[in-house]
C-alpha cells in the first residue's frame, strides 16, 4: 500500500492583542494572559532559501560604502548633541523612552525649536496634546518657527502622507504608543500595533533620508508595550531619567548605532523648559555644607562623564535590635558590608547604630568607587569630626579593608582638581595628578587615620550618652587592628 503524505502549508501562532508570536494556537496568550486572541498565521518560507545566487551581486569594498553620519544635524540643545555625538543623522530613527513628566516632549519641542530656527523644516506629530497645548508650551520654550509644523494625528497611514507631502528634514512623532495602523489588528499601544507602526516610520525615515525621533514611554518597570520591544528596530535608544520632584534630569544613549553610548546629558527643569547643565560637579556641589562631619565628596563617573557627588552619612544611636543600614541613590547591601569592614577591619564601633547613607543631588551612584568616601562620611560623622572639605576620596574597599584601584582614576581627579579640590585620598597605585596633592592610603585605617585629626579629639555625641569609645580611643583601636593584621 502506497501512502501519500499531504504536507500541510506551514503554521504557526501570533497574539491579537499584544503581538506575541507562539509555536502553535493555544487558548490564552501566555505573554499578555488575554484569552481568545491568539490566532493561527501561516509561515513565509524563508527568504535566504530564495536568495541563493543573488548574494553577493550588491557586495561592494567595504572602503567604498558612502559613510552615513556624514550628514548630522545638531540639535542645537547642547548636551543632547553631546549624547548623540553631534546631532541627529538624515535617515536615522531615534526613540527617546521615558517615564511620563520626565520631559520628553519638552527636549523634542526645544530641540525642534532649535533645529527650525537653524533652517530646517520639521513636523511634529503630536498624537497626545492639541496642537493649541503645544503651542502654549512652544511659547514658553521660545520654539515659534514658522517652519515647524505641528498636527495632531494618530493615524499611521495619514503621517506618512504628511510627511509625503510636507517633505520635512525632521519627523517627531509624540508617543509612539498613541499610533496606529486601522490595517492592523491591536489597539493603539498594543505590542503589534507599536512594532509594527515603528517599522513603516522606520523605512519612511530610509527612504527620505528624514531624521525621525520617536517618543516612548516607559514604566518603572519598564515593561510598557513599546520602548523595550522597539529597541532593536531604531538605530538609537536614548533614556531620560531623573527624580520626578528634583529637577535633575539624565539623558543617556542605550544604543547609538552612530557613535558612543557612555555620554551622559545633563539638564534641570526649568520654567522655561529644561535648561542645559555644562557644568555639572559644581552645580551638584552648590548646596553642600562645609565643615560638617559625615560629609565627603567622592569623584566619579558617569559613562565618559566626570561628575563630583557628595557622600553624606548619619550615625545614631539604634532603638532596634537589628540597627538599620539605609541608602538613598547607593545600593544598601553595600552599605550594609562597609559599615561591617569599619566595625571589624577598623574598630569604629558603629555595631550598634543605625547608619543612614546618601547622594546628594539626585543622581544614583552604582559604583564602588564610592566607597572609600562612604566609609570615610561614616567614620567622621560616627566620630562627628569634620573631614577637611577641600578633600575628595577615591577608591573601592575589600572585605579585609583594603583600599582598591578604581578606573580612569586620572579623569576623576582631573575634574576634583579643576573645581579647586587640593587633596585626594586615593589607592597607593594612583599615578600623580596636577594640582591636587594625593594621599595614598593602602587600608580604611590608613585613610582614618590621615584624615580625621585626633589631635584634640572632642567627645561625641554618641559616646557623651552610652560612654562609646572617644575618637582617640578609636583611632588607636583602629591603629591597633591595623598593626596587628598586616
Ligand atoms: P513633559 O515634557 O510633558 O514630559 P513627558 O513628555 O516626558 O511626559 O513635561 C514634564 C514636566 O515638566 C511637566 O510635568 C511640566 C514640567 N515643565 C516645566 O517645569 N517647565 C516647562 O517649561 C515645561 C514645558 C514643562
Ligand atoms: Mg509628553
Amino acid at each position: 500500500m502506497t501512502r501519500t503524505v499531504v504536507r500541510k502549508a506551514k503554521t504557526a501562532a501570533r497574539c491579537e492583542a499584544c503581538g506575541a508570536a507562539a509555536a502553535k494556537w493555544v487558548g490564552r496568550c501566555a505573554e499578555c494572559g488575554a484569552w481568545g486572541s491568539v490566532i493561527e498565521v501561516e509561515v513565509a518560507p524563508s527568504p535566504s532559501a530564495k536568495l541563493g545566487a543573488a548574494v553577493g551581486a550588491g557586495a561592494v569594498p567595504i572602503g567604498d560604502v558612502d559613510p552615513l553620519g556624514a550628514a548630522r544635524r545638531p540639535t542645537g540643545i547642547g548636551e543632547l548633541d553631546r549624547v548623540l555625538g553631534g546631532g541627529l543623522v538624515a535617515g536615522s530613527v531615534t526613540l527617546i523612552g521615558g517615564e511620563p513628566g520626565m520631559g520628553k516632549s519638552t527636549l523634542t519641542l526645544q530641540a525642534l525649536g532649535a533645529m527650525t530656527a537653524a533652517g530646517a523644516t520639521a513636523l511634529l506629530v503630536s498624537a497626545e496634546e492639541s496642537p493649541e497645548q503645544v503651542r502654549l508650551r512652544a511659547e514658553r520654550l521660545g520654539a515659534l518657527d514658522p517652519k515647524l509644523l505641528v498636527v495632531s494625528e494618530t493615524s499611521l497611514p495619514n503621517i506618512v502622507a504628511l510627511v509625503e507631502s510636507i517633505a520635512p528634514d525632521v519627523l517627531v512623532v509624540d508617543s509612539i504608543q498613541t499610533i496606529a495602523d486601522p490595517d492592523i489588528a491591536g489597539v493603539p499601544g498594543s505590542m503589534s500595533q507599536v512594532r509594527d507602526c515603528a517599522h513603516a516610520l522606520v523605512g519612511l525615515a530610509k527612504a527620505r533620508g528624514l531624521a525621525t525621533v520617536l517618543v516612548g514611554h516607559v514604566t518603572k518597570e519598564g515593561n510598557l508595550a513599546g520602548p523595550r520591544v522597539l529597541e532593536h528596530v531604531v538605530d538609537t535608544v536614548l533614556q531620560f531619567e531623573g527624580e520626578r520632584h528634583q529637577g535633575l534630569r539624565m539623558v543617556r544613549a542605550l544604543k547609538h548605532r552612530f557613535g558612543a553610548t557612555d555620554e551622559l546629558g545633563l539638564f534641570e527643569m526649568t520654567g522655561t523648559g529644561l535648561a542645559e547643565v555644562v557644568d555639572a560637579s559644581a552645580m551638584l556641589l552648590t548646596d553642600r555644607c562645609i565643615g560638617l562631619p559625615g560629609s565627603v565628596v567622592a569623584p566619579m563617573l558617569d559613562g565618559a562623564r566626570p561628575l563630583l557627588v557628595e557622600v553624606q552619612a548619619l550615625v545614631s544611636e539604634s532603638v532596634f535590635s537589628m540597627p538599620r543600614r539605609t541608602a538613598q541613590a547607593f545600593d544598601t547591601g553595600r552599605l550594609a558590608m562597609l559599615t561591617a569592614v569599619l566595625h571589624q577591619r577598623v574598630g569604629v564601633g558603629v555595631d550598634r547604630h543605625d547608619v543612614y547613607a546618601s547622594i546628594a543631588g539626585g543622581v544614583r551612584v552604582d559604583e564602588t568607587g564610592a566607597d572609600l568616601a562612604v566609609v570615610l562620611a561614616t567614620a567622621s560623622a560616627f566620630l562627628d569630626v569634620a573631614i577637611a572639605p577641600d578633600t575628595v576620596a577615591l577608591g573601592e574597599i575589600g572585605l579585609g579593608g583594603e583600599v582598591r584601584a578604581v578606573g580612569q582614576a586620572p579623569r576623576r581627579l582631573a575634574e576634583a582638581a579643576r573645581l579647586g579640590f587640593a587633596r585626594a585620598v586615593v589607592p597607593r597605585s594612583t599615578p600623580d595628578i596636577d594640582g591636587l596633592e594625593l594621599i595614598r592610603v593602602a587600608t580604611v585605617s590608613d585613610a582614618i587615620a590621615q584624615l580625621l585629626p585626633v589631635d584634640a579629639p572632642r567627645p561625641t555625641r554618641q559616646s557623651a550618652a552610652n560612654g562609646a569609645p572617644t575618637p582617640a580611643q578609636v583611632r588607636r583601636t583602629a591603629d591597633d587592628n591595623h598593626n596587628t593584621r598586616r
